[in-house]
């Protein structure tokens, strides 16, 4: 390991006094490799919410990278995380996406564990393994840690892991103005699949930082969607630089946030067709109020971040996204849509559809971003040249600072705050420095 590190010189790789960073970083094997070990062996990652799994043997199916983990309430209503794999020769122990067992039963040759991963029985444990086999030695791998932040359940392979709190740090107030905003919390629809040929950093770290791309990269599709008669989309803002919008970046822990200020975005939900501004702009909206306060809802409409490393939200969108690794060159997107538990249904009906006209493997504007990420990947990964380029980001580079209205480092939003946030934070864990 020390010799990989070394060869690496992952302190090349990203330099964060100038904003520079290596274009390898995407499609390098030991880079990716690496990532594997440092990071989403010891970080936080997003599993799943509370209410996809309310009942006592409820149980989802989903991935940490690339580990596929069973996630199911316990009688005692905690959370368990396992890795599903069969320990006798490895066999996946789940094959459906969710459902509700108190066991799970190897189809290979039927090794039987319980919900929390303990081995219960085998065929043939008298006259096969004599009855020498130690069951408590041979249950399926556990992950250690399993946390909930208002509904969302998050896992660590890292028993020694700061706590979930700790690692959030002041994203917390951000990721709370999707999870809070209403009494009953959050339920997510889906989730939706889709791969992208691209690695996982460049969405995750687009999604802490990039509102720089959408005068250009969405202007056809938001003038596609203008009414008949209607005035081209403009981002040309009539307003000083400071009123347009923020970026918030942590780089301590690899968090990202940014927005626009109303000026574009005045409402929740911009891509949703009627009924739901209606209602969400009615007493929906001063219960947020109430809730969140002001700025997080009159100011915070068009938020979009991402909880280091894979985990982005988009609240105009109600979007939430994980960015799965899959190998250096392939990104599994799993999308859910973000809805309160207690809007009525019609509502949720046309969020969904809203969402999922505009952001989601077929929407409008989803394909703008894939195609941006792929090209950007290949431009990056496709070439000796290519690869050895350094790229920027050095936009508003030492322009942050604190803000009275928001937590941590803030700047502009047209700034690459987010982005030297994220890479910073992942830098520190290839070296392995701070969790
Ligand atoms: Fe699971 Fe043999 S591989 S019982």
């Amino acid at each position: 390991m020390a010799n990989r590190t070394q060869d690496l010189n992952i302190i090349d790789l990203f330099d964060r006094e100038n904003g520079i960073v290596k274009a390898s970083i995407y499609s390098d094997p030991d880079v990716y490799k690496l990532e594997m070990e440092r990071i989403f062996s010891r970080s936080w990652l997003f599993l799943g919410h509370e209410g996809q799994i309310p009942k006592f043997g409820d149980f989802l199916v989903t991935t940490m990278a690339e580990d596929s983990v069973i996630v199911s309430r316990q009688g005692d209503g905690t959370i368990t995380a396992i890795l599903n794999q069969c320990r006798h020769r490895g066999n996946r122990l789940c094959l459906a996406d969710m459902g509700n067992s108190k066991s799970f039963r190897c189809t290979y040759h039927g090794w039987v564990y319980n919900s929390a991963g303990g081995l219960v029985g085998m065929p043939h444990e008298t006259d096969g393994y004599h009855n020498k086999l130690n069951k408590a030695e041979w249950g399926a791998i556990r992950v250690p840690r399993v946390e909930i932040h208002k509904g969302l359940i998050f896992g660590n392979w890292d028993a020694e892991a700061p706590a979930l709190s700790a690692a959030l740090g002041d994203v917390a107030w951000y990721l709370d103005a999707f999870l809070d905003g209403a009494e009953g919390g959050i339920e997510l629809s889906g989730p939706h699949r889709h791969h992208v040929k691209c690695n996982w950093k460049w969405q995750a770290e687009q999604h802490g930082t990039d509102f720089y791309h959408a005068a250009i990269s969405h202007n056809s599709a938001l003038t596609a969607l203008n009414p008949p008669g209607a005035p081209p989309t403009s981002f040309e803002y009539t307003q000083t630089p400071d009123e347009t919008g923020y970026q918030f970046g942590m780089p301590e822990l690899g968090h990202g946030a940014a927005g626009w200020f109303p000026a574009r975005n005045d409402g929740l939900v911009r891509f949703a067709p009627a009924p739901a501004p209606a209602y969400l702009g009615g007493p929906a909206r001063e219960e947020m109020r109430a809730r969140l306060g002001d700025i997080r809802t009159d100011e915070m409409g068009s938020l979009v971040m991402t909880v280091f490393p894979n985990l982005s939200l988009n609240r105009a969108a109600r979007y939430l996204r994980v960015w799965q690794p899959r190998g250096p060159n392939r990104t599994e997107v799993v999308h859910y849509i973000i809805l309160d538990k207690k809007m009525p249904e019609e509502v949720k009906d046309a969020i969904v559809r809203g969402t999922s006209f505009s952001f989601n493997a077929s929407g409008l504007f989803e394909q703008d971003d894939s195609e941006n990420v792929a090209l950007c990947h290949r431009g990056a990964s496709e070439g000796h040249i290519s690869r050895q380029t350094p790229l920027n980001v050095q936009m508003g580079l030492g322009f942050g600072g604190p803000h009275p209205d928001f937590p941590g480092q803030i700047n502009h939003v047209y700034a690459e705050e987010g982005a030297r946030a994220f890479y910073s934070h992942w830098q520190d864990l290839l070296m392995g420095g701070a969790k």
